[in-house]
C-alpha cells in the first residue's frame, strides 16, 4: 500500500515507455505465420494475490478448487509480502505493460483508482442476477462499486483490532485473563518479560507497525477519535493530546518486543506465539489462519480478544478481487464465474474458516465457525449500529493509497527512531495527511 506516486502518474509514465518499446518490436519482428486452429482449451484464469503463508495458501487453494470445478484453469500469480505492497507494485507494472491478469486482489479506495483509469470490467450482470445489493452490508457494497457499478467482488471481512495470546505463556507469568485496557496490558507484559519470554511478538515492517498503531489509536481515543484522526484526517485530531497519548503508548510497546523483530514477517511473528516464545501479538485475524493451520483451537492453544480499549469497536478490512477489462470471451466468462463463486455460500464458509475472517454475506450461518469468528460476527453487527465500525487505514480501507503510504512512513519512522519526539511525529503525520 505504500505508493510514492499516484497510480495515474505511474500508468501514464509506463504506458509511454511501453509505447516506445513496442515501435522497435514491430520493426524488428516479422508477423508470425497463422497457426492451425488449436483445439478449444480451458480458459486459464490468472489471479494475482498475496496469500502465501500457511493459512493464506490453504484459503487461496479453496478459490482455486472452486474455479476449477467451474471448468477453468487456475494460473497462480502469488506475490509474497504481507499487506500486499509487493503485489501492488507487480500488478502496476503488469497493467501498464498492457498485460493485466484476469483478476487481482485489490481493496478499498484503490479499487476506485483502478476504475478511474478505465481498466476494470463491470460485474454488474452477476451482481444483479445474484442480488449482491441485498446480500452485502452497504458499507462493503459501496466500496465494491465505481459510478454505481460493481467492479470488485468481496471475499470476506477481516477484523484488524485483535490481540492474540498464548495461554501457557500467560499462565507461566501469572497473568490471568486477557488485558482489557492498555494499563492492564503493560502490567501483564511486565510479568511475561520477567518470566523470560517475549511479551509482545512484533514484526518490524512498516505495515505491521501501522497495524499496531491503528489499534492503539482506536484503544486510546475510541472510534470517533479514530475516525477523525485516521479516516477524515482532521488536523486538529492529529495534533490533539489524545494523539500524543496514543503515540506515547505505541512507543512504550517497543520495550516489550525482542531485538530480532526488525523485518520479521507477520506469520513468523505469529509463530512465536504459537510456539510459546511470546505472549501477545496485535494483528488482524489472518493470524488466526496461522493458529488454525497449526491445528490450534481458540480457548485451548491460543486466545483472542479485542485489542485493549477496543471491545466496542471494529476496524474492518475487506479483501476483494477486481476484474480487468479483457477482450477474450472465455476470460470474461471466467471472470463472471469467479465473481459468482466468491459470493457463494459454500465458498464463503470454507474460505473464511481457513482465512480467519468472517463471511461477507449478511446472515451467514456461523455455527461451524470458532469462537473468535463468532465474536467477530457479533461485534461487526453491534459496532455497525453503535458507530464503532471503522475502516482500517493500515489495510487500505480508509484513505487513498498515496496518503495512507505517507502516513505509514511517518509512523514507522517514529517506531524506529527513539530520538524522534512525539510532537515531531504528530507534525509529520499531519504533513503526510495533507499531501
Ligand atoms: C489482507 C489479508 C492478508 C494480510 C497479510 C491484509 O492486508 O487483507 O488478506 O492475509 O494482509 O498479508
Amino acid at each position: 500500500m505504500k505508493f510514492n506516486y499516484t497510480l495515474g502518474a505511474a500508468l501514464v509514465a509506463a504506458t509511454l515507455a511501453t509505447a516506445c518499446g513496442k515501435k522497435e518490436d514491430v520493426a524488428a519482428t516479422p508477423a508470425p505465420a497463422p497457426a492451425a486452429a488449436p483445439a478449444p482449451a480451458k480458459t486459464s484464469v490468472e489471479v494475482l494475490h498475496y496469500w502465501t503463508s500457511g493459512g493464506e495458501a490453504a484459503s487461496a487453494s479453496e478459490l482455486k478448487k472452486m474455479l476449477e470445478a467451474k471448468g477453468h484453469e487456475w494460473k497462480d500469480f502469488a506475490v509474497a509480502g504481507g499487506g500486499g505492497d509487493n503485489a501492488m507494485t507487480v500488478l502496476k507494472s503488469r497493467a501498464v505493460s498492457g498485460n493485466p491478469p484476469t483478476a487481482a486482489q485489490v481493496k478499498g479506495p484503490a479499487i476506485q483508482e483502478w476504475a478511474t483509469e478505465g481498466m476494470l470490467a463491470s460485474i454488474d450482470s452477476v451482481a444483479q442476477a445474484e442480488k449482491w445489493d441485498e446480500l452485502l452490508p452497504k458499507v462493503v457494497a459501496d466500496v465494491m462499486k465505481a459510478n454505481g457499478s460493481y467492479v470488485a467482488a468481496p471475499v470476506n471481512v477481516h477484523r484488524v483490532n485483535w490481540m492474540w495470546a498464548n495461554p501457557e505463556v500467560l499462565k507461566q507469568a501469572g497473568v490471568s485473563g486477557m488485558p482489557k485496557t492498555w494499563d492492564e496490558f503493560f502490567v501483564a507484559a511486565d510479568k511475561i518479560k520477567k518470566s523470560g519470554n517475549v511479551a509482545l511478538a512484533h514484526g518490524g515492517q512498516n505495515w505491521q507497525d501501522f497495524t499496531v498503531f491503528e489499534s492503539v489509536v482506536l484503544g486510546v481515543g475510541g472510534a470517533e477519535f479514530y475516525n477523525n484522526a485516521l479516516v477524515k484526517l482532521d488536523p486538529a485530531a492529529i495534533a490533539s493530546p489524545t494523539m500524543t497519548k496514543a503515540l506515547n503508548t505505541f512507543r512504550k510497546l517497543k520495550g516489550y518486543t525482542d531485538a530480532a523483530s526488525t523485518g520479521r514477517d507477520w506469520n513468523m511473528t505469529t509463530a512465536m506465539v504459537i510456539g510459546g516464545k511470546a505472549g501477545f501479538q496485535f494483528m488482524g485475524d489472518w493470524a488466526k489462519g496461522e493458529f488454525t493451520a497449526a491445528g490450534q483451537k481458540p480457548g485451548e492453544g491460543f486466545l483472542c480478544a479485542a485489542a485493549p480499549g477496543t471491545a466496542n469497536a471494529y476496524t474492518f478490512n475487506v479483501d476483494s478481487f477486481i476484474m480487468f477489462k479483457l477482450k477474450d470471451a472465455g476470460a470474461q466468462k471466467a471472470q463472471a464465474d469467479l465473481a459468482s463463486a466468491i459470493l457463494s455460500t459454500e465458498f464463503q464458509e470454507v474460505f473464511n474458516q481457513n482465512k480467519g475472517s468472517i463471511p461477507v454475506r449478511l446472515g451467514h450461518n456461523m455455527d461451524k465457525f470458532d469462537d473468535c469468528a463468532k465474536l467477530s460476527a457479533t461485534d461487526f453487527v453491534a459496532s455497525a449500529k453503535s458507530g464503532g465500525l471503522v475502516p482500517s487505514i493500515a489495510h487500505g480501507m480508509a484513505v487513498d493509497p498515496a496518503k495512507a503510504g505517507a502516513i505509514q512512513d511517518a509512523v514507522t519512522q517514529f517506531w524506529n527512531d527513539d530520538k524522534l519526539s512525539v510532537a515531531e511525529a504528530q507534525k509529520r503525520i499531519a504533513q503526510a495527511a495533507t499531501n
